[in-house]
């Protein structure tokens, strides 16, 4: 695993952008995409470099984490919508091109076996992006969820509806459920990308890279992955307790290894 400290929000999102870009650049490239606030500044950074670089995503293809139950996809709220006006609209990766499991589907047990087929059958993703939650949950596997657990409903904490009131009219209309990609599922991505900035997400940083593999800290099975990359603000490293190891760890890093 890679711990990344990086001094601005601005470089976090740069960081990101560029392991996306090498990527993107090398390969049609399978993306797993996360919502909520973390990456939107990468996705902004992006969005950028497509319009002045040109940065294509014509061939590559994408896989949302999960979705609210209960939401209908027009609505603003849901991740179908919120991809789609944070990044897909934003660069030319093709709409249909666009998957993300539907919180709407009459049989909700059939839509998750089908969704977790799906990125089995595109070759699995390449770079998975994902935020934490306060709780330590990524994408929506709260708290006691299993380390291989496939795509499925969960029910969120209090902690995380409160945390997500702030995108809807209040906190009564946050969903009570969700379907989640799994531990598991996740796992199965050949590049995992934690994004994670500001103090709120310092005490789960550091349960998540520096507690113990656990399933009351679901990021922290990202330790069980191969290939990991945790690119933090100063804020949200304030609690790991080997934070200047790593500063020189990649101050050091040697121009052969992978990024
Ligand atoms: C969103 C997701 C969640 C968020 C997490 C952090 O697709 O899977 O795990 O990444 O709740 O949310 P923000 O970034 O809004 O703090």
């Amino acid at each position: 695993m890679e711990v990344v400290i990086r001094s601005s929000t601005v470089e976090v999102d740069r960081t990101v952008a560029d392991i996306v870009e090498n990527v993107v650049r090398s390969k049609p490239a399978v993306l797993g995409l996360a919502t909520g606030s973390s990456p939107v500044g990468a996705y902004a950074e992006l969005a950028r470099r497509h319009r002045e670089d040109g940065l294509s995503f014509a061939q590559c293809r994408a896989f949302l984490l999960d979705e609210y139950i209960g939401i209908p996809r027009t609505a603003d709220q849901s991740y179908f919508s919120f991809i789609r006006s944070e990044f897909v609209d934003l660069v030319n990766l093709p709409d249909v091109a666009v998957f993300s499991p539907d919180g709407e589907a009459p049989d909700i047990e059939a839509e998750a076996h089908r969704y977790d087929r799906a990125i089995m059958e595109s070759g699995g993703v390449d770079v998975q992006i994902l935020g934490i939650g306060t709780d330590g949950h990524i994408g929506f596997n709260e708290p006691g969820s299993s380390l291989q657990s496939r795509t499925r409903v969960k029910t969120l904490t209090e902690q995380t509806r409160r945390d997500n009131a702030r995108f809807f009219a209040s906190e009564d209309e946050v969903p009570h459920h969700v379907l989640t990609q799994g531990l598991g599922t996740i796992g199965e991505a050949r590049h995992l990308v934690l994004i994670a900035t500001g103090e709120s997400k310092a005490e789960a940083v550091a349960a998540a890279v520096e507690g113990p593999l656990s399933a009351f800290c679901p990021a922290s099975a990202i330790q069980w992955h191969p290939h990991v990359s945790v690119i933090l603000d100063e804020t949200a490293a304030s609690a790991l307790t080997l934070a200047d190891y790593y500063r020189y760890a990649y101050a050091n890093k040697p121009s052969w290894q992978r990024p």
